[in-house]
């Protein structure tokens, strides 16, 4: 049982998608199309949502415009009174659809891009001309007067455009835009040495987001998710389990955090069968990590506990053994070592190559 209540619902309202991003934080096995929840579902969620004092309500997949009932679902929460967030790789939209959603009461979009070059955009989201149509997307998005944040997730074969990338985020409109480093859990675990810089290329980056911050300081906020893999201390994950954020899967299970499924001893409620309320307060998925009495050493007497809350179970997990270990990338961790040689062999080997999946849109 918790008093925090959620400010954020993350609504994967399908895993659909017509790109194939190797860092997907979307689960290893994927729920098909038949799985979706149906829209009056979807509502009853939404509704249940604004009850239990969410504010910010994220559309997100997979690709969330393949859903042909997206108009009214957003429409739905505008009239809750939600602020809705549209996350999208853009691709499969057009003026007349983000017309559509704008009149329905759209509040933001988020619009990913993968470079700055449209070959090599292109080759990481597995996309052919999905470059070009995002650009077209993130200036429609300005032109209907919607504000914009461009989300770009940095990795080795990005990670020398951050620069231009925000040139262009500013040049487009943009209000936000978010560096946000990859973060290996799922399918960017199993792509980890394609995608993994090397230490002095994440120096420089942290260097020149500085830089770009007081270049564009008043025309645009730029948001960072750190590389963990050379940090010294890890975030928060979620903001804290269970503290502030709930994941819906397109099926309907109620999560603490998109990989949370990873995690074999948690059990799952399904929104289908309890009310968000319920899943909230009482669900073992959500009690598990909340409080800080699940922790081990070195967490347990660690003065920095309440601010990092022992970082990412997820990653724990994975790399650690344990959901209930330090995460490895605290210093503190006896798994920290490993983890950092790791980064600087697979970065140094450089490979090439990208696993793609895909479920269609
Ligand atoms: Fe699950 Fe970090 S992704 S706790």
């Amino acid at each position: 049982m918790t008093g925090a209540l959620p400010i954020g619902l993350l609504a994967e309202i399908t895993h659909r998608c017509p790109l194939q991003c190797p860092y997907c934080s979307n689960p290893l096995q994927l729920e098909r199309r038949s799985a979706e929840l149906d829209t009056v579902t979807w509502k009853r969620i939404f509704t249940e949502a604004d009850d239990l004092g969410v504010l910010q309500l994220h559309l997100s997949g997979g690709e969330p415009t393949v859903r042909s009932d997206l108009v009214e679902l957003v429409s739905h929460c505008a009239r809750l009174g939600l602020y809705t967030n549209l996350i999208t790789s853009g691709v499969l939209l057009d003026r007349d659809k983000l017309q559509a959603l704008t009149d329905a009461g759209l509040d933001h979009v988020q619009l990913s891009l993968q470079d700055i070059d449209p070959i090599n955009a292109d080759h990481i989201g597995g996309f052919r001309g999905g470059h070009e149509r995002k650009l077209a997307v993130g200036s429609a998005v300005v032109e209907a007067g919607l504000p914009l944040t461009i989300n770009a997730v940095i990795h080795r074969r990005n990670i020398g455009s951050i620069e231009r990338l925000v040139d262009l985020a500013v040049s487009v409109g943009a209000r936000r835009i978010e560096i946000a480093h990859a973060q290996y859990y799922g399918w960017a675990l199993l792509n980890r040495a394609g995608l993994m810089p090397t230490e002095p290329q994440v120096l420089e980056a942290a260097r020149q987001v500085e830089e770009l911050r007081l270049r564009y300081a008043g025309s645009i906020v730029i948001d960072t998710v750190i590389s963990d893999y050379y940090a010294d201390y890890p975030k928060a994950c979620m903001g804290g389990w269970g503290s502030r954020a709930i994941n819906i899967t397109p099926s309907g299970k109620a999560l603490p955090c998109h990989a949370a499924e990873t995690i074999p001893e948690l059990r799952f409620d399904n929104v289908k069968d309890k009310s968000l309320s319920a899943i909230w307060h009482h669900s073992s998925a959500f009690c598990a990590f909340r409080d800080l009495d699940w922790m081990e050493e070195p967490c347990l007497s660690c003065s920095r506990k309440e601010t990092c809350r022992g970082g990412c179970r997820c990653q724990a997990l994975a790399l650690a053994g344990r959901a209930t270990a330090a995460d490895p990338a605290c210093v503190l961790s006896e798994f920290h070592d490993a983890l950092r040689s790791r980064a600087l062999s697979e970065s140094a080997a450089a490979k090439d190559e990208f696993s793609y999946r895909r479920i269609g849109a």
